[in-house]
């Protein structure tokens, strides 16, 4: 199996589609919970201050500040607005409600578990935690100094970010694959930039030895470890660190269905782009992304006051769009492509795979046609004319909030360009991308008043046909849409 066997096998089609039928088995759907049982489970305090730096202002790469005294108060911030419950759904038809978390995910299925490794927190015993949502507490998988042979990995705050790759292949079957790789690059700038907000630098490893970090976390089979990130920064209250005995308590992880469908095509993938099994060699540098300018300049981008804490908790996918005659400004489509621009902090992103095209429908100032971004130079080339409304829904597997929004995005990852430098292994490193792209999407599209989506689901071979894309050029990774969402009635605190 190699990437390109994957990515060729999982592309929809409107006869792929036809031809393999999927009916949702509810009874051994997965829970979207993993427990430790047994272990002890320490408080993270509840509500939290609200980190007040502005939303934009910290996708700008600005920093906020905490005034959290001790360990416990640092991670219940960081976590309360990067991977915690944030609202919930009712279902029509039994009123039962479901959670919603502040990181998105595709179905909201959330095979992203959030593990970390703290040393020297004030107030905090040094061990390695597991972080359980659905009560806002950190299970103690073990206690004590805990090392984890990686390049910089002395950071007093070490996240290792998980895919259960089952509980997304329960829907979605061989494409669930990139649903984790994606809502990984989410779950990534979720915690990056609230560690962000409250004073602190992150920096992301994707680029690591898989079996070493699975058996030094001792993850469950089912687990596999996609990225590291490493936090420090004045704003983390320290003490003096002490030597102590490393303690085990129980690694009895729950069983998330009965029954779990094999899907050898996801295992096959995972394998491929593992780097376990070679000898351990750094990152490699890889070419420089094209860069090129549009003939339409961005003007200066809008702003919004609003507080990162807010936007972050208040962030929701939008169902659908209000279609009609509402545009957002040419300034605030500004603001929210500049945010995608900045610089990502990872080993693996040091030069960017990722191109975002533009279907432009209602945007103040810019004809409705499909456009190219270019970043260095902050503009945009026109590439058609016209109404894009019926191709951005239709390319979109027919999803009409696509077309109904003010914008809807193709991101083009140059998969080849990725594999020339890091081999299989930049298959996951371009859908990080994108997946943080995303991220930085739905913030800034919060901040201003607009509502967004992410799309996994597209045809791929029809969007090349349409962008009219050379395979040099890349293929479709990801798509996503931004305007002004219908309101939801299930949705509620
Ligand atoms: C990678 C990814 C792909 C998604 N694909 C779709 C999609 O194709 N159609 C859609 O309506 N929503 C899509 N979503 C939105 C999810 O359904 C949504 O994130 C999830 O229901 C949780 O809701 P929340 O984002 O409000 O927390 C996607 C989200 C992610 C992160």
């Amino acid at each position: 199996m190699t990437w390109r066997e994957y990515h060729e096998l999982t592309k929809h089609s409107v006869e792929s589609l036809k031809r393999s039928p999927h009916f949702l088995d509810w009874a051994n759907m997965p829970d979207p919970f993993r427990h430790y049982e047994g272990v002890p489970v320490l408080d993270l305090p509840a509500d939290p201050p609200v980190p007040e730096t502005p939303a934009l202002a910290v996708l700008d790469g600005f920093s906020g500040a905490t005034s959290a005294p001790d360990g416990a108060a640092f991670l219940s911030q960081l976590l309360f607005h990067s991977a915690a419950i944030s609202a919930s759904k009712r279902v029509p038809s039994t009123g039962d409600r479901y959670a919603l978390r502040v990181n998105p995910s595709s179905g909201n299925l959330h095979p992203t578990e959030f593990h970390f490794l703290t040393r020297g927190l004030k107030e905090w015993p040094d061990g390695l935690y597991h972080y359980r949502p659905s009560a806002h507490m950190a299970e103690q998988r073990a206690l004590g100094n805990l090392e984890m042979k990686l390049p910089r990995s002395s950071a007093p705050i070490v996240f290792v970010l998980t895919s259960i790759a089952w509980r997304e292949a329960w829907k979605y079957r061989d494409r669930a694959y990139r649903y984790c790789l994606h809502d990984m690059g989410h779950a990534w700038q979720a915690l990056a930039l609230a560690a962000q907000a409250i004073g602190c630098d992150s920096f992301a490893l994707g680029h690591f030895p898989d079996d070493e970090v699975s058996q030094f976390c001792r993850l469950h089979e089912d687990e596999w470890p996609m990225i590291v990130v490493e936090l420090r920064g004045g704003s983390i209250p320290l003490r003096e660190p002490h030597a102590c005995e490393t303690v085990w308590y129980g690694e009895h992880a729950n069983q998330i269905s009965s029954e779990r469908t094999a899907y050898p095509l996801i295992d096959g993938i995972h394998d491929a782009t593992k780097l376990g099994n070679r000898p351990w060699r750094g990152i490699s540098a890889a070419e420089p992304a094209p860069s090129g300018s549009g003939e339409i300049k961005l003007p200066s981008p809008a702003s919004s006051w609003r507080a990162f804490g807010e936007v972050a908790r208040m962030r929701r996918s939008a169902l659908d769009f209000q279609g009609g005659m509402q545009s957002m400004t040419l300034a605030q489509l500004s603001a929210i492509l500049a945010v995608t621009a900045r610089p990502f902090f990872a080993d693996f992103a040091a030069v960017r795979f990722v191109q975002l095209y533009l279907y432009i429908h209602r945007v103040d100032g810019l004809q409705p046609g499909l456009y190219r971004l270019w970043p260095e130079r902050a503009g945009l080339e026109r590439i058609k004319s016209g109404d894009q409304r019926v191709a951005a829904a239709g390319l979109s597997l027919g999803q009409e909030l696509a077309g109904n929004a003010c914008v809807a995005f193709s991101m083009i990852g140059d998969l080849e360009r990725a594999a020339r430098a890091h081999g299989d292994r930049g298959y996951r490193y371009v859908h990080f991308e994108a997946g943080a792209i995303g991220h930085r999407l739905y913030l800034a599209a919060e901040a201003l008043g607009l509502g967004a989506t992410g799309i996994g689901a597209f045809y791929d071979q029809e969007v090349h046909r349409y962008l009219n894309l050379t395979p040099e050029q890349g293929q479709v990774v990801y798509h996503f849409a931004i305007g002004y969402p219908v309101p939801d009635p299930r949705l509620g605190a």
